[in-house]
């Protein structure tokens, strides 16, 4: 995700700009840019492209000055391109932003400020910011702290920024709204940035801005106030982090990190998306008429791993509500196997990379013959968003960790939302239906951040199994594709052999795998084929198995029959699989970190398979 570093002080602000991004440069991004204040004007250099390529230009072309922001992007508006790399600047280049986040309501806002004459450069959603805070200005003896809180007050979404301008050249702004900013302090110097990983080496003395909080960072002081002008009295706080578990966040590693930011992950993915009471669901690089929609008679997902297992789930939502014969494919298999698609066939392709060769191969085939191809992507302008007629962006924001995690929920969650986008289109459920079913996903990251509190119960029942060599995975409907994720999770990261098996399959030959030694994980959340699940529980437990079950919160029967239990909060089946998975994901992390593996990189695996 984006990264900002801003700095304020008695020395040349560049070299402090590019050493604080680069040690944000671990977030993920995909261009970077800094604008300095020198003698009361504004410079700036940004581009699309590493920090290097930033070092270099400004190599060519210096810029002077004591004060400085900067920015590492990490696309989700706009592609990445030096025309949407930050910092934006208003009309004239008086001031520059600098922001991480998501703006919902920027296209009305564009909108409105093109007509009242202002021109924009980039199609990001932060370039409304600058203009806005430039209207602002324009009225006589309004503050920059004024402008930008009238700003503030008119932005729907999340924000973190640091502002400088021409007007008030002696000074940065900084403000937040959901996405972290911290204000480093120093004798004669202050310093703003994203995380703490960036502050480190020059402090460890830092002040936490909070929700709807705005500093004014002047080169002696720091002042904070409410976006209500109120002032507040801020503590600092001495880190006693080292670096590296700086860029953790705090946790141990970087999947346990993206473990615990999948509610936010969720929430960004759904921002400016949906509207419950309008039924509203907005997708904005889709490019998919109404006719098109309607037209459809096939939907065959295909991706690769954990992107395929979405897909599966995918394949039930798809065929239960917008009641359109769908299918899943490997997308190895489905490239090299002769599939019969055609323009009525709607092809969705999953990958969070974006770059999964196999899954680039099954676009060009599907596109050979004629199918309709979409993507859900998590990295903007990746080759599979650009090779497909239209892409769904997941907003998880970078996935560090090799194996999947919040990348795996975000895709669930727009699977989910497109199935509604393309029932409501094709009419196959009522609208109350749809707005029930959108009012069900928002309760989603909620319900997640109760299960996360459960991480250590989650842990003791981990170490009690860690010694298995063997774990089997069971499930039906929706549970079977998430017992498939369990045991994937638990295979990549703590090299544990693990299979996931629809739960029916048991008496069909792995139940000649059930000893005492064999752990058999089972998800038995309230739901048709619950009764169905008990009796494949009793089928172990009759053979000596150890059984662990997922279960809905206050749940009786199938606790009495497991050995251990973990109770996640009720939803409906159509979204159990974003809740199930969030145990086992926490289960194959403590299995893998007892068992002494390397968590964030597994052996013989790649983040990205970009070779076939
Ligand atoms: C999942 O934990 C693995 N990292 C792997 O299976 C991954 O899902 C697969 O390689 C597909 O990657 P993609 O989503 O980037 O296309």
């Amino acid at each position: 995700m984006c990264g900002i570093f801003a700095y304020i002080g008695t020395k040349e602000a560049i070299p402090f700009l590019l050493e604080g991004l680069k040690k944000l440069e671990y977030r993920g991004y995909d261009s970077a840019g800094v604008a300095t204040l020198d003698n009361g004007r504004i410079f700036s250099s940004k581009h699309a492209g590493k920090i290097v390529e930033l070092e270099t230009e400004l190599q060519k072309r210096p810029i002077g000055g004591k004060i400085g922001i900067g920015h590492t992007r990490w696309a989700t508006h706009g592609r990445p391109s030096d025309e949407n790399s930050h910092p934006h600047c208003d009309c004239k280049g008086e001031l520059a932003v600098v922001h991480n986040g998501i703006i919902e309501n920027y296209l009305q806002i564009r909108r409105d400020l093109a007509e009242e004459g202002h021109h924009f450069a980039s199609t990001t959603d932060t370039e409304v910011l600058a203009h806005l805070i430039e209207k602002f200005l324009k009225k006589r003896g309004t503050s920059l702290e004024e402008a930008i809180r009238s700003t503030l007050k008119i932005i729907e979404g999340s924000y973190a920024i640091a502002v400088i301008a021409q007007k008030e050249p002696n000074k940065i702004i900084a403000a937040r709204k959901g996405s972290p900013l911290i204000i480093g302090l120093k004798e004669g110097e202050f310093f703003v940035s994203s995380d703490i990983p960036a502050m480190l080496k020059y402090t460890s003395q830092i002040i936490y801005l909070n929700d709807l909080e705005i500093a004014t960072i002047t080169g002696y002081d720091v002042k904070v106030q409410s976006l209500k002008g109120d002032k507040i009295k801020k503590e600092s706080v001495l880190i006693s982090w080292d670096p590296e578990s700086a860029e953790k966040g705090g946790y141990s590693h970087f999947m346990l990190k993206e473990i615990h930011e999948q509610p936010k992950a969720i929430r960004d993915t759904i921002a400016g998306r949906v509207k419950i009471e309008s039924s509203f669901i907005h997708f904005d690089e889709l490019n998919f008429t109404e006719e098109e929609a309607r037209k459809i008679n096939r939907i065959v997902f295909t991706a690769c791993g954990t992107s395929w297992h979405a897909g599966l789930v995918g394949e039930y939502l798809m065929e239960q509500y917008v009641k359109i014969p769908t299918e899943v494919e490997y997308a190895a298999e489905f490239r090299y196997r002769h599939p019969i698609v055609d323009e009525n066939t709607l092809v969705i392709a999953i990958s969070q990379s974006g770059e999964t060769a196999d899954t680039v191969g099954a676009i060009w085939e599907a596109k050979a013959q004629g199918a309709k191809v979409i993507s859900i992507c998590n990295v903007v302008g990746s080759t599979i968003a650009r090779e497909s007629h239209g892409v769904i962006y997941t907003y998880a924001g970078p996935e560090i960790g090799v194996a999947s995690t919040k990348a795996f929920t975000t895709q669930l969650t727009i699977i989910y939302l497109f199935a509604l986008y393309l029932a409501k289109k094709r009419k196959s459920i009522p609208i109350s239906e749809v707005k029930k079913m959108i009012g069900d996903l928002i309760e989603i990251p909620d319900k997640m951040e109760r299960i996360l509190l459960k991480e250590k119960e989650i842990e003791k029942i981990a170490k009690k199994y860690y010694k298995s060599n063997n774990a089997l995975f069971l499930g039906r409907g929706k549970g079977f594709p998430v017992a498939l994720e369990g045991a994937l999770k638990l295979k990549e990261i703590s090299y544990v052999h693990a299979e996931g098996y629809p739960a029916a399959e048991m008496k069909h030959g792995p139940i000649a795998l059930i000893d005492k030694n064999m752990p058999v994980i089972v998800l038995a959340l309230q739901g048709r084929r619950y009764e169905k699940v008990l009796g494949n529980i009793e089928e172990v437990k009759a053979r000596g198995g150890m059984v662990i079950s997922i279960v809905s919160e206050g749940d009786k029967d199938a606790t009495e029959k497991a050995d251990d239990i973990i109770a996640v909060p009720s939803t409906t089946e159509a979204l159990s699989s974003i809740l199930s998975v969030i145990p086992l994901q926490l289960f194959a992390y403590y299995i893998a970190v007892k068992r002494g593996c390397h968590v964030d990189q597994p052996r013989n695996l790649a983040k990205s398979v970009t070779v076939e």
